[in-house]
């Protein structure tokens, strides 16, 4: 693979793949990929190209940047017309549940149309093309129970409007292999956590919050489980999958790391009671506050990952303590992105949505 286009990647997960092909994400041994990247990515409020500087200054003349709509078909095509393209690695989508449930248009826009536009030029440029790569989540299987695991085989049955428009695109992809023969690979990943996540999902929420010492808001109960996977575990399987899995296969990636959130919540007040004592704050834990369920929420996922781990030798390599204390330093050391992304567009939409959050 020479020029790989991937959409998305100012995003989280999208930044650290990026990171993790140039430099095997900031070692010191080389990056696993050697051709040029084009990135491809609307800069919504989740976008920021900054998160990416650090690539941009080293890789500049393997890294080129294009700032368009995955739903203009005239700008993406331009850059098939331009590049080479013989990789495609899909993560543009519009990604919180809560959002969703608030306004979905864009969900439904972005992430369905957005891939049918993209899954058209993909074959328009097919000659080129051995790689179309979907990113795809765990939440297009539903909920599970108190025991089970989701398979590749599992039945699509999604809860909210951000899953459901995950699993159409999923569908889509499906559809363009059998039908048209397109080189496509899927991953359905359980919750990530890491580096460059946008401070609305609930890593990141609770180490800021925490912090500045405001309320940590646990929706319901806060005995929903999620299965959590340090995001540079993530861009490994996908790697892996891009080069050595099946045309047409759909692989689960997770972490065996099954948490309820109020464990999740605790231990982030307590690394933080260790890293950063605040005499002002005392016990971080006393900031918890149980707050009103999500609509629709799932109540526990937990994925079967064994197919990617005997067929490809994947597993991760970060447990969910270090990596817990590695996106903390993250989070501690870089206040300055932070207050970035917290600011502009972001600020005036929580506010119109939920009052201060
Ligand atoms: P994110 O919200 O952090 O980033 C999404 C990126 O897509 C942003 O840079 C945004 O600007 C860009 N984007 C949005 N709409 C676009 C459009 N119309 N055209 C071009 N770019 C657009 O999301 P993330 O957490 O990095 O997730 C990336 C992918 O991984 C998504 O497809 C998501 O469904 C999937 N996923 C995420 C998780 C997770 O825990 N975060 C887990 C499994 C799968
Ligand atoms: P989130 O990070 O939004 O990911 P997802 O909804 O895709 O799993 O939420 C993770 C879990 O944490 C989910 O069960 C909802 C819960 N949650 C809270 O309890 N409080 C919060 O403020 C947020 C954002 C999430």
């Amino acid at each position: 693979m020479q020029n790989v286009l991937i959409t998305g990647g100012c995003g989280f997960i999208g930044s650290n793949f990026i990171r993790y092909l140039f430099t095997n994400s900031g070692s010191s041994s080389p990056g696993v990929f050697q051709g040029r990247i084009i990135n491809v990515d609307k800069l919504t409020y989740a976008g920021n190209p900054q998160s990416l500087t650090d690539v941009e200054t080293r890789f500049g003349d393997r890294y080129v940047f294009v700032k368009a709509d995955i739903c203009d078909h005239a700008a993406v095509k331009a850059i098939f017309e331009r590049y080479p393209i013989d990789a495609v690695v899909h993560f543009a989508a519009e990604s919180h549940v809560d959002r969703s449930i608030v306004a979905p248009d864009e969900f439904i826009r972005t992430n369905i149309r957005g891939t049918f536009h993209l899954l058209e030029l993909a074959r328009e440029y097919s000659n080129n093309l051995i790689r179309f790569h979907h990113i795809s989540t765990d939440e297009v299987f539903g909920s599970l129970g108190e025991g089970g695991f989701f398979t590749e085989h599992t039945p699509y049955d999604p809860s909210s409007p951000y899953s459901a428009s995950k699993a159409a695109s999923d569908h889509l992809v499906r559809a363009y292999s059998r039908t048209y023969g397109l080189p496509v690979t899927l991953s359905n990943c359980s919750n990530n956590y890491g580096p460059f996540q946008f401070p609305e999902k609930l890593i990141p929420l609770i180490i800021l919050n925490a912090l500045e010492a405001r309320p940590l808001p646990v929706y319901g109960d806060g005995m929903h489980v999620r299965d959590w996977l340090y995001v540079v575990d993530h861009c490994a399987a996908i790697w892996l999958i891009m080069q050595h899995g099946s045309d047409g296969e759909t692989y689960n990636v997770g972490g065996r790391c099954e948490m309820h959130n109020i464990d999740v919540v605790k231990l982030v007040c307590d690394l933080l009671d260790s890293k950063q004592p605040d005499s002002g704050i005392g016990s971080r834990q006393e900031l918890i506050q149980f707050v009103k369920d999500r609509p629709g929420h799932d109540r526990r996922y937990a994925i079967d990952c064994s197919k990617l781990q005997n067929e490809l030798g994947w597993s991760p390599a970060e447990s969910f303590q270090s990596g817990l204390e590695r996106t903390i330093d993250w989070y501690l050391d870089n206040r300055q992105w932070v207050e970035r992304v917290r600011s502009g567009e972001y600020r005036k939409w929580i506010e119109a949505h939920y009052g201060e959050k």
